[in-house]
């Protein structure tokens, strides 16, 4: 224990073009997008926090500027705020904010791929061990995820991937891991999969979007070809850094949402808010009503 070299910094990839969300994402990028009143990207970068991450490495691509704007002070609105005498809003925003000089921003030129974009932040991250947080996945839970491998890594050290099970028939749609020994709230990972053919899937247990990534991996993204979509798969270099080094699987206890599909983002919307005491009865309501109406 303690002798991992701690994580200190979280790469968040934001450069993708998020075609399915288009026609908003022509103007919105896809993590500023809301669920409830918070942009994705703020679930995300919470989390990171929670985990104890000190520095939010930001992987942008063109028309993304507005993420950068967002983590930094809204100078003219806090001081109508404060002229307002609005306390609890002017609280809201700093809360939300992590401290100055602890984020950075990177471009990816071109949307390569997730590998790709995990290799632009090698010069910011440099030769220690990183998070990554995929920003459009957002997870309710009793623990926040990134905090529980944060802790595992603390026994396990190397790599560590966060994992929950899926109905074995859906396992081809997802990175599947295969299962060995017990660890901490985990196991030691032996095979990774990308969507695996029907039948072939080493377990059910789907790679959900959280990783802790030893800086080895940068070396194996640099060398690493174009795999599935003609894009450069940070899968296909998690395998090759599976040959060398070890990788734990974090089995998260909660949900994961995918807000990059539009089934996914609406129902964070749902359960985020039906979390919500403020606003739970009238949802609640007007479900009701909604279900009633379309029997
Ligand atoms: P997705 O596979 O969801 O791709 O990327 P996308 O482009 O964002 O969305 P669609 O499929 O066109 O709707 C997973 C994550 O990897 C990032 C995305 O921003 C997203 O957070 N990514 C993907 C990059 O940063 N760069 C890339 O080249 C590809």
């Amino acid at each position: 224990m303690g002798q991992h070299k701690k994580v200190r910094k979280a790469v968040f990839p934001v450069a993708g073009l998020g075609t399915r969300f288009l026609p908003a994402t022509k103007a919105v990028p896809k993590e500023m997008l809301t669920v409830v009143d918070k942009p994705i990207i703020q679930y995300v970068v919470d989390e990171a926090m929670e985990a104890g991450i000190e520095h939010f490495v930001f992987v942008t691509g063109r028309s993304k500027h507005v993420i950068e704007d967002y983590f930094d002070i809204q100078f003219e609105l806090e001081h109508t705020l404060r002229e307002r005498n609005k306390k609890a809003e002017i609280t809201l925003l700093s809360q939300q904010l992590p401290k100055a000089g602890t984020v950075s921003f990177t471009r990816q030129q071109e949307p390569l791929g997730l590998g790709h974009a995990v290799w632009c932040a090698r010069e910011i991250v440099g030769d220690e061990p990183f998070a990554l947080l995929l920003p459009d996945m957002i997870m309710r839970g009793e623990k926040g995820c990134m905090k529980g491998m944060i802790d595992l890594y603390a026994h396990s050290g190397g790599n560590i991937v966060a994992v929950e099970e899926c109905e074995p028939e859906q396992a081809h749609k997802y990175g599947i891991v295969g299962v060995g020994d017990a660890i901490g709230e985990g196991f030691r990972i032996t095979s990774m999969v990308e969507k695996p053919a029907k039948g072939t899937a080493p377990s059910n247990f789907f790679i959900n979007g959280r990783y802790i990534l030893q800086p080895e991996i940068f070396a194996i993204l640099e060398n690493q070809e174009r795999g599935a979509g003609n894009e450069i798969q940070l899968t296909d270099g998690m395998l090759k850094l599976l040959r060398d080094q070890d990788f734990a699987g974090y089995h998260f206890r909660g949900t994961t949402y995918d807000c990059g599909a539009k089934d996914g983002f609406i129902l964070a919307n749902v359960a985020f808010a039906l979390a919500r005491a403020d606003i739970r009865p009238s949802i609640e309501e007007g479900f009701k009503a909604l279900l009633a109406g379309l029997k």
